[in-house]
């Protein structure tokens, strides 16, 4: 059945009404904010939700907050997959805690560095590791270090992908030329000169931008999330994976949001083989924590091709990174919460979060379909899957997806902003999912009404 827009419009204005009407203290520390930070936030996409003001978080434990109105809260957003841990896990708290009390940063190892490194080599199947504070960061030094090992000037992503602040990344396809994004600000260079963009699960375009022997490197999700999820083809990884070989070029492969989809993510559950993979966000339960893994061929390179005289001056690294907290919440988070147990448990519970939208949408005849990768799942206002970037972006409907975030925000859920988007922690239970279905459906019977 189509959307009445008209209604549409109207049950947002109640929506947005009862927002601001039920959250007076978020809304006067937002004022307030206005006066010492930008925006009134401390980063700027924070004004990037549904309501006219963010809510302002008071207190967290597992998948639930409290905002300062007192309202509580299940989060599906999980702080995009920052807390995809649940919020403050115990584990990481309590080598938080003890870490804290014994040096937080030196620029010298711990033995957690050690543990840390070993544990990611038997995840992932890379035998050395590097740390960072950010997926942005792991995501810029890979892309330094493969133009470095390579000597080629660019790299290649796909039609609206995300890897964080990376000015190479910026780029999108517009009318099959590639532009700098919409909203890119101050580009140290344009975008187009150092980056080719081919869509996803496009094996010829991918072949023939590779053909110009240029490019350092492939940055890819293994299975695309930022634009929504677009599961790769049959066949597409393996022919991802022949071409970069065939033609010299690195492949990277992004696994900071992928990593949903189990312990050693997509590359452990697709068998992919990347020379660098690239982490970051949840690793440390929530401490700010990334790493970039190589291949011992790429390792090899790089030894070769960075003396040690020089080793502060490559351009990649940074103070804190590699410090001793992060190092040690890492530890603690590896070995104690995403671990197989967590995700039997959160896998199953995204799929009866699919399986009660579907039902929904079914019940009510609506052209829209979920998506799923391990433990986050999402509904789409589009009927059949979508293949690539472009098919996904023309699915985006700003006007629903605001209501249907605040109607779920008004009756207590945080879904993920920028697409309809559930991720399913640890501590999530199936009640918690049955709260969700309910209220997805309340939201769309008020629609149709
Ligand atoms: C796939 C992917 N890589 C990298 C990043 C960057 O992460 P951060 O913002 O923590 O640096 C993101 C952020 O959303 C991401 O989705």
């Amino acid at each position: 059945m189509p959307i009445d827009r008209a209604r549409l419009k109207d049950r947002l204005a109640e929506e947005l009404r009862r927002f601001e009407a039920t959250h007076p203290r978020s809304r006067a520390l937002f004022e307030r904010a206005k006066a010492s930070l930008l925006g009134g936030v401390p980063m700027n996409w924070m004004v990037r939700w549904a309501g006219a003001f963010p809510i302002f978080v008071a207190d967290a434990e597992g998948a639930h907050f409290t905002d300062v109105d007192g309202h509580r809260y299940l989060d599906l957003c999980l702080g995009d997959t920052g807390a995809m841990t649940g919020h403050s896990p115990p584990p990481s708290v309590s080598a938080i805690e003890d870490r804290s009390r014994r040096g937080i940063t030196f620029m010298l190892p711990t033995e957690d560095a050690v543990w840390v490194g070993e544990e990611l080599a038997r995840r992932f199947g890379l035998p050395f590791w590097q740390t960072t504070l950010t997926a942005t960061d792991a995501n810029r030094f890979a892309i330094r270090l493969a133009r470095h090992v390579t000597k080629r000037p660019k790299i290649l992503v796909f039609h609206w992908c995300y890897h964080g602040t990376v000015d190479e990344t910026f780029v999108t396809l517009r009318e099959g030329r590639v532009a700098s994004r919409d909203g890119n600000l101050g580009p140290p260079v344009d975008p187009a000169v150092t980056t080719r963009v081919v869509e996803f699960n496009d094996v010829p375009a991918l072949e023939r931008e590779l053909a110009h022997g240029d490019v350092a490197c492939v940055l890819a999700e293994p299975v695309m999330t930022n634009i929504g999820i677009v599961h790769p083809e049959p066949g597409f990884h393996a022919a991802l994976r022949e071409a970069t070989r065939r033609t010299g070029t690195l492949l990277v492969i992004d696994e900071t949001h992928t990593i949903c989809a189990g312990p050693g993510g997509c590359t452990r559950t697709l068998g992919l083989a990347p020379d660098i993979l690239t982490i970051g966000k949840p690793l440390a339960g929530g401490v700010p924590a990334a790493v970039y893994g190589l291949s011992a061929e790429v390792a090899e390179r790089i030894r070769a091709a960075t003396p040690i005289e020089t080793a502060d001056t490559g351009g990649i690294g940074g103070t804190l990174a590699g410090n001793a907290l992060s190092l040690a919440a890492m530890r603690a988070t590896l070995e104690s919460v995403l671990t197989e147990t967590a995700y039997a448990r959160t896998i199953p519970l995204a799929g009866r979060f699919a399986d009660g939208v579907a039902g929904v949408i079914a019940e009510h005849r609506l052209p829209w379909h979920v998506a799923r990768l391990g433990c986050r799942a999402e509904y789409w206002f589009r009927a059949a899957p979508p293949r690539n970037g472009a098919e996904a972006a023309a699915a985006i409907d700003p006007e629903l997806d605001r209501y249907m975030h605040l109607s779920a925000l008004n009756r207590g859920i945080l879904m993920t902003p920028f697409h309809n988007m559930a991720l399913i922690a640890p501590q999530t239970t199936e009640e918690d999912i049955d709260f969700h279905t309910r209220v997805f459906r309340e939201s769309v019977e008020a629609l149709l009404a």
